[in-house]
């Protein structure tokens, strides 16, 4: 209720008491004898009956003292006339204030109550129930405004005239007995004090409900919340309040207003060849799908090991957006950045693009292409997604591992402080352009590694993948155009389609199913200070990890053998020393990545191991003697390996 509302009744209030002690004391003699009169029947009981009905009738809109009429219905009519007529009166009073609500009140109600009075009373209606409307019934003023916003509620009306009715026979036979034991006794001063009691009473008995019940409302609130949140319609209830906590004098203290919406994420990824050769039409199409009325700007970020293979690449691409794409202004030559794990080292890069776009005047509006590795992509990612709140990022991936998971995902980072993806956020790119022909530049070791995140997605979600990766085992290794093709288009896809189906794509829960094997991968990659690749490490890392699945008794034994084999077939290592260096205390490092990799993503330990080729499963607990064993059994492996091809 509104301060000015408040003071206005508690004006009147007042002043009826005043009134009434008033004239008690001055009008003893006359009040009495007036009591008298009418006892002794100079007013026909019908009539007062009538009077009395009205009287409380009219309460909802009018500041009628209903308690002080209630009790002398009890002093002028007796207990059972007397509890009739109020509860006769309430009542009415009770339908008249849901007729008000139901219909929304007309303009003259409008006036005649003020318009807060009736705004309050919706207000209230929003968390009304039958339960509160019975609560309210001893409370003065909170009586006829719950009754009101019972209507704009649309409780069901059966109901609401069952509770009301039950609760005003209570509260008149109190009433009209207090009236007529004041006759009895011969005490008007004992009227008078029982028609204020009660009110008074309520009003008490709010104030401290309100005080007990505070902090277990602000619970319920954030309950109400979480549940909405999870419930299925979420959507109706958006904008509806989810908690209204009120303050003593009725104002709101505290309200929790649910919010909620969803947006739609869709980028084109293209696998083709060439993508900067005039001809292909590939990156025009994607700057033709964000074209508007007014001009474009554009920069180009290139991986600066890339440029020192193909010296030519960065002419190439200046040539390609001047020539060819309409409506688009490339503002600067691509600028090379450093490539590998080195840009992603801390903020330096970060900071050094956003002077260029800072400089070159790159809006929301504008494109920020990245081409390289997925180092790079990751770096120029994260400062693109958060200069201005987010450029409009086309990525060109040149690894294997950029093009057949990193780059078509919706994540980016850079490293701090050691902290391998410490800084970064989830922002899908506006579009992937993948370029098979850049490829040719990489290592032949740094082409491989990246096939691990093939094999990891493989034997997570689909085994008919794990089969084929078998099969050209021997092409992929040896880079067979086809296979490297098929290779890297089938894990982007599946990739693409775990963040689009997966039913988590910002990975708000615990459990990351595409970071199969990274738990140790992350580490190791730490632990040897980058000199072990993204993609090296992610092999080792499923070695351990489905070694591990066997010993806990997950996947049948012998499997893991079959992925070692194929790891190795692929020319991927599966074993490193340091994945079994221990600390002074003599604990294995290696675990410190285990509540790393929790504490990236908060909640509880879930990791993904396999239950079969091609079935991921995931578990709340990695056992380290069994970690123990799995890498001993690692080394072994490597070991031989090591002999065998020294042999
Ligand atoms: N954001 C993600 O979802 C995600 C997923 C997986 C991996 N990653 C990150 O990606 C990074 C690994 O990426 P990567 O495997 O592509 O390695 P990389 O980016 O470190 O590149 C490896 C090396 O190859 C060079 N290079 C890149 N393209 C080349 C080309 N065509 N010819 C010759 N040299 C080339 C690079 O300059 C670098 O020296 C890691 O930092 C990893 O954390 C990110
Ligand atoms: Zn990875």
């Amino acid at each position: 209720m509104s301060v000015s509302m408040t003071l206005r009744w508690l004006v009147i209030l007042t002043m009826l008491a005043l009134v009434l002690a008033a004239s008690f004391l001055l009008f003893e003699g006359r009040i009495e004898t007036l009591v008298i009169d009418l006892l002794s029947g100079t007013q026909s009981p019908t009539g007062l009956w009538v009077l009395i009905v009205t009287a409380l009738a009219l309460d909802v809109v009018l500041p009628v003292p209903s308690s002080v009429v209630n009790v002398s219905a009890g002093t002028l009519l007796g207990v059972a006339i007397g509890t009739f007529a109020c509860w006769t009166g309430m009542t009415l009073s009770c339908l008249l204030g849901y007729w008000i609500g139901a219909t929304g009140g007309t303009r003259a109600l409008g006036r005649l109550l003020g318009r807060d009075y009736l705004a309050r009373s919706a207000e209230v209606s929003e968390r009304i129930a039958l339960g509160s409307v019975l609560l309210m019934r001893a409370v003065p003023v909170l009586a006829e405004t719950s009754t009101i916003a019972a209507g704009v509620a649309g409780l069901p009306l059966r109901r609401f005239l069952g509770v009301v009715a039950l609760a005003n026979l209570g509260i008149a036979a109190a009433y009209a007995s207090l009236g007529a034991l004041a006759l009895e006794v011969d005490s008007f001063l004992l009227a008078l004090c029982a028609a204020l009691a009660l009110p008074i009473a309520g009003l008490a008995g709010r104030a401290l409900y309100a005080r007990i019940k505070a902090p277990a409302r602000a619970v319920a609130a954030s309950g109400a919340l979480t549940r909405t949140e999870a419930g299925v319609d979420a959507a109706a209830a958006v904008g509806a309040p989810v908690a209204q906590d009120m303050s003593q004098d009725g104002a709101p203290a505290t309200l929790t207003v649910r919010q909620a919406f969803s947006v739609s994420y869709e980028y084109r990824v293209v696998f083709t060849r060439g993508v900067f050769d005039p001809e292909n039409p590939a990156l025009r199409d994607v700057f033709a799908a964000g074209a508007e009325a007014r001009r474009q700007r554009c920069v180009v970020f290139v991986d600066r090991d890339l440029l020192a293979h193909r010296p030519a690449l960065a002419d190439a691409i200046g040539a390609y957006v001047r020539d060819t794409v309409e409506g688009v202004d490339l503002v600067a030559a691509p600028m090379p950045v450093a490539g590998g794990e080195g840009i992603k080292a801390g903020f330096e890069t970060v900071f050094e693009i956003y002077r260029l776009i800072l400089e070159h005047s790159i809006d929301r509006h504008s494109y920020v292409i990245a081409v390289g590795g997925g180092a790079v992509l990751d770096a120029v990612g994260m400062a693109t997604a958060t200069a201005h709140r987010g450029l409009r990022h086309i990525r060109v991936p040149t690894t294997v591992l950029s093009q057949n998971d990193s780059g078509v995902g919706v994540k980016n980072a850079v490293n701090f402080e050691g902290s391998k993806n410490f800084a970064g956020s989830f922002a899908p790119p506006w579009a992937v352009l993948n370029d098979f022909n850049l490829l040719e530049t990489l290592p032949a070791a740094t082409r491989r590694s990246g096939i691990s995140e093939a094999v990891k997605v493989s034997l997570i979600r689909d085994p008919a993948f794990f089969l084929w990766l078998e099969a050209n085992a021997d092409r992929l290794k040896h880079f067979a155009p086809e296979a490297e093709e098929y290779m890297i288009r089938r894990s982007a896809e599946l990739h693409m389609r775990q963040i689009a189906l997966g039913g988590d794509p910002f990975e708000r829960g615990s459990a990351r199913p595409l970071d199969f094997g990274h738990w140790s991968a992350h580490k190791l990659e730490g632990l040897t200070r980058y000199a072990v690749s993204h993609g090296d490490a992610v092999a080792m890392g499923i070695a351990l990890d489905a070694r591990y699945s066997v010993l806990a008794g997950l996947l049948p034994a012998g499997m893991e053998e079959r992925v070692l084999a194929l790891l190795q077939a692929l020319g991927l290592p599966i074993w490193h020393p340091d994945l079994g260096r221990r600390d002074a205390g003599g604990r294995l490092e290696i675990l410190v990545g285990l509540e790393e990799f929790r504490e990236h993503l908060g909640g509880e330990l879930t990791v993904t191991l396999l239950s079969d080729l091609g079935v991921g499963v995931e578990v709340h607990e990695m056992r380290p003697e069994l970690v123990a064993e799995a890498l001993v059994w690692l080394a072994a492996r490597g070991a031989a390996r090591q002999q065998g091809q020294e042999a």
